[in-house]
């Protein structure tokens, strides 16, 4: 019997076939929560499973987070299939590098789509199943990009701007409503994922290319000289910030935002 933090809790995670969204799925079900692990990418999802311990409950589920009516099927089968939700990890996201006059209404909306919209849709239908959970925690998974703005990502950093205060108001209303759910943001610095190849390719991944092994080495320079502690984070750098959030052991922390990103907004 799982006797771990997360220990009788069910969890969801968007955007959970690869990155920061894989490594928190597995934390929290090495935990012992029931994690139900969603994307659209199912074959990054398979991998997903594929990496959980023996006996660790790792569920996927297709989950376009730009899709209402993927949310209502997605929440109604949890709630069909474990009966109550404890955690809503909205960590799914795109960025596409792009100078202001660069940036198409498409390259724009496509960005506001998964980052704001997703999140805005997720813990909008979520709610109602985590609110009668007897305690339960959203985390939104924001950027360093959510508080300092950066050139050539101006789009992005609307986005997760808007994903820091989307996630205090709502935090302020469960917090009147008394109804046991926090609602916290993590702020990850450079964490080596995809994601540093994607932003540079149209939001897009060309896996195993020479070309994306070469950006992501060059990526992966670039951000350890740019942060503090001089080395870029890993997925489970933020993966451990969002478990503690989600833990009993963050009982009094709601509307707050965690920054995990070697020291870069510091100064
Ligand atoms: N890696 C970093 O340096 C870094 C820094 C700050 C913030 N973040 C944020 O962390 C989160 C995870 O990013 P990552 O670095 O792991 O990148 P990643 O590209 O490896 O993972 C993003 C995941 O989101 C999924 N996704 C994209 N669109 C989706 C949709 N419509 N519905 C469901 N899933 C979708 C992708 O398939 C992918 O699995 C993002 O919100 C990102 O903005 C990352």
């Amino acid at each position: 019997m799982s006797v771990g933090r997360m220990a009788g809790k069910v969890a969801l995670v968007t955007g959970a076939a690869g990155g920061i969204g894989r490594a928190c799925a597995l934390l929290l079900a090495r935990e012992g929560a029931r994690v139900f692990a969603g994307d659209v990418d199912m074959e990054g999802l398979a991998g997903t499973a594929a990496l959980a311990r023996d006996g660790d409950a790792v569920e996927t589920v297709r989950l376009d987070v730009t899709s209402e009516d993927d949310w209502a099927e997605v929440v109604g089968r949890i709630s069909a299939a474990a009966g109550a939700l404890h955690v809503l990890v909205n960590n799914a996201g795109l960025c596409i590098s792009a100078q202001l006059l660069e940036t198409t209404n498409d390259v724009w909306r496509r960005q506001m789509s998964v980052n704001l919209d997703g999140v805005f849709f997720g813990t909008r239908a979520a709610m109602p199943l985590l609110a009668r959970a007897g305690g339960a925690a959203v985390v939104n998974v924001s950027s360093v990009a959510g508080l300092d703005g950066l050139p050539g990502l101006s789009a992005y950093c609307a986005t997760k701007g808007g994903v820091r205060l989307f996630t205090k108001a709502v935090a302020l209303e469960c917090a009147q409503a008394r109804n046991g759910v926090r609602v916290n943001s993590v702020h990850p610095g450079a964490i080596e994922t995809p994601i540093w190849v994607k932003m540079q390719n149209d939001g897009r991944l060309d896996p195993g290319s020479n070309s994306a092994e070469a950006l992501m080495d060059a990526t992966r320079q670039a951000a350890a000289e740019a942060t503090p502690l001089g080395f870029a984070g890993l997925p489970e750098d933020i993966a451990e910030g969002v478990l503690y959030l989600c833990s009993d052991a963050a009982r009094f922390v709601t509307g707050a935002e965690l920054v995990i990103d070697g020291g870069v907004h510091a100064g």
